[in-house]
C-alpha cells in the first residue's frame, strides 16, 4: 500500500525519489554517519560547503546550545574542492541516495571555479541513483564569513548575477540556499529564479549571539553565529509561505524539522522537499523517520502524491 504514494520531487532535470534530505553542515560528507544510518532512507545528502581552497574555519568555541536550538560559527571549514574530489566524492558516489554539493565562495569567481572543477573533473551525467552528483546547492547565506555567504545573499542583484553565471556552467539542478536575514526573502527568491535557479532552499540560520555573563564576553569565538533548531521552525515555515507566493520553482524547506509533522508544515506551506539539519545531531536516523512518517500521513489521509498537499495551507 505504501508503494502507491508518490513522494518524488522534480528539481530541474533531476528527480529525487524521496523528498527528505540532510542539510549541509550537519552530515559532513556522508562517511561520518557510516554504520549509524541506512543511506537508502535519505533523499539527498547536501554536503558540507565546498570552497576552492581548504578552510580551517573560525576560532573556537564554534557551537553553543540555546533554548530549543544551537548557535554555530563554523566559518565554512572544509577540505577544499581538490580533496573533496579525491577523498570524499568516491565514497559519496557509492551511496544509494542523491548527492548535492553545497558550494561556497568569497567571490563570484570562486563559486564559478568550484563548479567548473566539479563539472570538468569528475562528473558524467545528471544522476539521481548515487553514482554521481545530482546537483549543486549554492550557499549565499552563511552568516559566519566576512566575504561571500550572507553578503551575497542579502543583495538580490548579486544573487541573480551569481545564479546566471553558474547556470552557464552546468545543466545539473542548481539550488540557491537563501538567508532569512533579509527584509524580504521574496525579492531574493525571485532574483534566484530570474537568474535560472531550478529551486531555492530556505532557511539558512538566523544571526544570533550568546553572552556569558560571568566573563561578560560572547561565548562564540566569532562572537555571532547562526541559530538553528526547533526555535527557528515557525520562521522557516512563514518564509517558505512567502517564497511560495513569489516564485514558481520548487522550494526546499528547512529549519527545525525533527519529525514528520514538522516537515508536513513546510510542505503545506509550499515546500516540495525538506532538509533535516540540527536534528541529525540528536538522532542521525531522523531523515528516515521523517520520510516514513510523511508516507504514513499520506496513506492515512488518502493522498497518492505529495504534490497534492504542497502549499495547500497558504494557496
Ligand atoms: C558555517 O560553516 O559557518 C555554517 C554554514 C552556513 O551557515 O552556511
Amino acid at each position: 500500500m505504501g508503494a502507491n504514494v508518490d513522494l518524488s520531487v522534480r528539481i530541474g532535470n533531476g528527480t529525487l525519489a524521496n523528498p527528505v534530505g540532510v542539510a549541509s553542515g550537519t552530515f559532513g560528507y556522508g562517511g561520518e554517519y557510516e554504520g549509524l544510518v541506512d543511506f537508502s532512507d535519505i533523499g539527498a545528502i547536501y554536503t558540507k560547503a565546498v570552497t576552492l581552497e581548504p578552510r580551517g574555519g573560525n576560532a573556537p568555541p564554534r557551537l553553543v546550545e540555546t533554548p530549543s536550538g544551537i548557535l554555530n560559527s563554523i566559518g565554512l571549514a572544509n577540505v577544499g574542492v581538490e580533496k573533496f574530489i579525491s577523498d570524499k566524492l568516491p565514497y559519496l558516489r557509492t551511496l544509494p541516495c542523491a548527492v548535492v554539493v553545497n558550494v561556497a565562495g568569497a567571490s563570484e569567481d570562486e563559486y564559478r571555479r568550484v563548479v567548473e572543477r566539479l563539472e570538468s573533473g569528475c562528473l558524467d551525467s545528471v544522476d539521481t541513483n548515487g553514482s554521481g552528483i545530482f546537483g549543486y546547492e549554492v550557499n549565499v547565506s552563511c552568516p559566519n564569513v566576512h566575504h561571500g555567504g550572507l553578503a551575497f545573499g542579502t543583495d538580490p542583484a548579486q544573487v541573480e548575477r551569481l545564479t546566471s553565471s553558474l547556470r552557464e556552467l552546468t545543466k545539473r539542478p542548481l539550488i540557491i540556499k537563501l538567508t532569512p536575514n533579509v527584509t524580504d526573502i521574496a525579492v531574493v527568491a525571485k532574483a534566484a529564479e530570474a537568474g535560472g535557479a531550478d529551486a531555492v532552499s530556505l532557511i539558512n540560520t538566523l544571526v544570533g549571539m550568546v553572552i556569558d555573563v560571568k566573563t561578560r564576553k560572547p561565548v562564540l569565538g566569532a562572537k555571532t553565529g547562526g541559530l538553528s533548531g526547533p526555535a527557528v521552525r515557525p520562521v522557516g515555515v512563514a518564509l517558505t509561505c512567502k517564497a511560495r507566493r513569489a516564485v514558481s520553482i520548487p522550494i526546499i524547506g528547512m529549519g527545525g524539522i525533527s519529525c514528520a509533522d514538522d516537515a508536513l508544515q513546510y510542505i503545506l506551506a509550499g515546500a516540495s522537499a525538506v532538509q533535516i539539519g540540527t536534528a541529525n545531531f540528536v538522532n542521525p536516523k531522523t531523515a528516515g523517520l521523517v520520510s516514513s512518517g510523511i508516507r504514513e500521513y499520506c496513506i492515512g489521509n488518502g493522498i497518492s502524491s505529495l504534490k497534492e498537499i504542497c502549499g495547500v495551507a497558504v494557496d
